[in-house]
């Protein structure tokens, strides 16, 4: 059984199809890329799967559990965690606040423990505190250091790697990652492909779907990649296979000629 399995998943957005009975799976362990033309439905897949937008048509699975009308923190709950293309963080918050916000959801504390019960609380927070930071330390320890420090005073490369480690706390099943290295130069980029690497390393059960744009990333990140255009999968495979299918090849170059 697939760990997240998609059948025929499909959006219409006023006549428009931005993902078209897209059937998709990933297996535990495995990264799998995505890519296609700008517009292309990569981002509405994602976030159907995480229950932004609710499918017109088709289903989604984990673990064989019909996932597809669930809201979007019970999918969280159940353990599909993502980062989007756009950075979510609170740059006048500091570090540490900023991850504890990602925990939100998965809080099992009542406005009445804050009042009544602090001590518990402080030892919730605590731990989630914990937690964070030691996922932060597998990507730049010296973080740690700077937790108390304004988001917006900290490099673009570690904000990425804090939406990241805010994504990772408690332990998802599947991470989706929305153009992790979009705004990093080539060093940089360099730096989120072992960071990705780390990710596996360390969870090695946890399935990652990457969009991206860098084919330099699709070439050594991904074991295999899934190509969409006009919301529609229309290749899989290899880098190799997907760079030599004239289906792939016709699509970026007739997205570019008009
Ligand atoms: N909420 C929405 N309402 C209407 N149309 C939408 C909405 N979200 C996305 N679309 C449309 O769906 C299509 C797919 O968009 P999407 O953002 O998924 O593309 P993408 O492949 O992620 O592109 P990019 O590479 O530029 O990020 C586009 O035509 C977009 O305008
Ligand atoms: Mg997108």
């Amino acid at each position: 059984m697939a760990l997240l399995k998609t059948t025929e998943l499909s959006i219409n957005f006023g006549g428009l199809w931005a993902v078209d009975k897209v059937d998709f799976e990933i297996e535990n362990g495995q990264i799998v890329g995505l890519i296609g033309p700008n517009g292309s439905g990569k981002t509405t897949f994602l976030n159907i799967v995480s229950g932004i937008y609710k499918a017109t048509h088709g289903s989604a699975w984990l673990e064989g559990e019909d996932i597809t009308r669930l809201r979007p923190y019970q999918i969280f709950q159940k353990g599909i965690s993502r980062t989007y293309q756009s950075s979510r963080l609170c740059w006048d918050l500091s570090v540490a606040d900023n991850l504890l916000i990602g925990t939100y959801t998965k809080q099992n504390y009542s406005f009445f423990d804050t009042l009544f019960k602090p001590k518990k609380v402080d030892n919730i927070l605590f731990d989630y505190m914990e937690e964070s930071l030691d996922i932060l330390s597998y990507f730049n320890p010296s973080l740690i250091d700077r937790r108390y420090d304004l988001t917006k005073n900290i490099p673009h490369i570690d904000r990425r790697r804090i939406e990241i480690t805010r994504a990772l706390m408690g332990k998802p099943k599947v991470l989706l990652l929305d153009e992790p290295t979009a705004g990093l130069n080539d060093e940089e980029t360099m730096t989120m492909m072992d960071d990705i690497r780390i990710i596996k390393d360390k969870m090695q059960d946890i399935a990652i779907i990457i969009i991206e744009h860098d084919m330099k990333v699709m070439e050594h990140v991904p074991e295999r990649i899934v190509v969409f255009n006009a919301g529609a999968k229309i290749a899989e495979g290899t880098y190799k296979d997907v760079t030599n299918d004239p289906a792939v090849i016709d699509a970026y170059i007739g997205g570019k000629d008009e």
